[in-house]
């Protein structure tokens, strides 16, 4: 692997904590994998507030332009209710997401075998799920105008606009092929072209570039509402499924219960290829800065570190490695170590936030 570059931003609340121990997984394959990160750290959100009087830097964003991939914690948090909107915590992270014109948000649900019984579906029907949700982030309603609340004759009238133009379709259509290739080589795309005329482009758009790009990935549509039925009916017959704003929005939140607890959700986006061939990217757990938990060590790192995971497949081109990364958190969990939101009736006590990193390198040292 080419010398890789990581900027980590470790935010805000628990962000800094479970950073911590993705530090130490760094460090170990660094030592043991002989995969070396040029590692850089930097302030966003309420952090960078506290220095900068700003959620994100300048000097920052120039610098998340420049690495292979940024590696965030998360941001918010009570201290920071009361500022003006402009300066709230979050605007750090949406502007990162703008203007490195992160499109691509990539959510997996994966069901580790021993948390199978956290889902809210029928062991058998989750028991080794592993697909991932592609959805579209930067166009679409939430986005599209004309848009707003305006009177017609005596009532009000809310408005909003469902657009896309083809280029926005295409590039999300890649990478979610570029994703099934490094996956199980299948994607299904979601839209409603059967009542939508943006679902028609939608549709038409993916099979071109299938067609002319990707023929050797299986491609397969859906209505995006029977897809919402198939995705809690039999969630496996799925690998890549790629769809727009609004319904990857749900769809991704409905399939990240199938496998229980925020504390276990990695997430990523990603934008266009750089030079190097690596897609511009920033990874995340999807769960916040959680200030009820936060200074007690009691985060679950877990969806911090299968963040990193999904970097070292997704930038990095380990494939091999994120598995034996996600194995590690897999056996550790086997295991019954688990930090207080993975307790069950019957569970000792948990594990501190800590302690479920240095059990993880523990099980990384037995995979080699
Ligand atoms: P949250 O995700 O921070 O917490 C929701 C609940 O889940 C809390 O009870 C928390 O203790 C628990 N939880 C979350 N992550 C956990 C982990 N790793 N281990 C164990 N338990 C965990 O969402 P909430 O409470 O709505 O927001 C708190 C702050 O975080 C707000 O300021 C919000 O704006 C911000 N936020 C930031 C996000 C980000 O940085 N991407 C995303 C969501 C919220
Ligand atoms: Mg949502």
């Amino acid at each position: 692997m080419s010398t890789a570059s990581l900027l980590i931003l470790a935010g805000d609340g628990i962000g800094p904590e479970v950073m911590a121990e993705v530090r130490k997984i760094i460090d170990w394959y660094g030592a043991k994998r002989d995969l070396a990160f040029d590692v850089s750290e930097d302030l966003v959100g309420g952090a960078a507030y506290d220095v900068h009087g700003v959620p994100l830097a300048d000097e920052t964003m120039a610098k998340a332009q420049a690495v292979d991939a940024v590696l965030l914690g998360a941001v918010g948090g009570p201290k920071y209710d009361t500022l003006d909107f402009s300066l709230k915590p979050e605007r750090g992270l949406l502007r990162l997401r703008k203007e490195m014109d992160l499109f691509a948000n990539l959510r997996p649900a994966q069901c580790f075998d021993a948390l199978a019984d956290f889902s809210s579906l029928k062991k058998d029907i989750v028991a080794g799920l592993d697909i991932m949700i592609v959805r579209e982030l930067t166009s679409g309603v939430y986005f599209g105008e004309p848009r707003g609340i305006h009177k017609e004759g005596n009532e009000r009238v809310g408005i909003n606009t469902q657009r896309y133009t083809e280029s926005e379709i295409a590039r999300v259509a890649r990478s979610a092929f570029e994703l099934a290739k490094k996956r199980g080589n299948k994607v299904c795309s979601m839209e409603k072209a059967n009542v939508m005329e943006s679902g028609i482009l939608w549709r038409d758009v993916v099979t071109e570039i299938h067609a002319a790009e990707y023929a050797d990935v299986e491609l397969s549509h859906m209505y995006a509402d029977a897809g919402a039925m198939q995705l809690v009916r039999a969630p496996k017959q799925f690998d890549v499924i790629v769809t727009d704003n609004l319904f990857g929005d749900l769809l991704s939140d409905a399939a990240a219960m199938l496998t229980g607890s925020l504390g276990m959700l990695p997430s990523a986006s990603l934008g266009l290829p750089m030079e190097n061939g690596r897609p511009k990217a920033l990874y995340e757990p999807v769960h916040g800065s959680a200030p009820d938990i936060a200074g007690q060590g009691k985060a679950n790192p877990c969806a911090c570190i299968l963040s990193f995971a999904m970097a070292l497949r997704y930038s990095f081109d380990q494939g091999a490695e994120a598995d034996r990364l996600e194995a590690a958190v897999n056996q550790v969990l086997a295991q019954g170590i688990r930090t207080a939101d993975l307790m069950q009736a019957g569970d000792t006590a948990p594990a501190s936030t800590s302690q479920m990193g240095d059990a993880v390198i523990a099980a990384l040292d037995a995979s080699l």
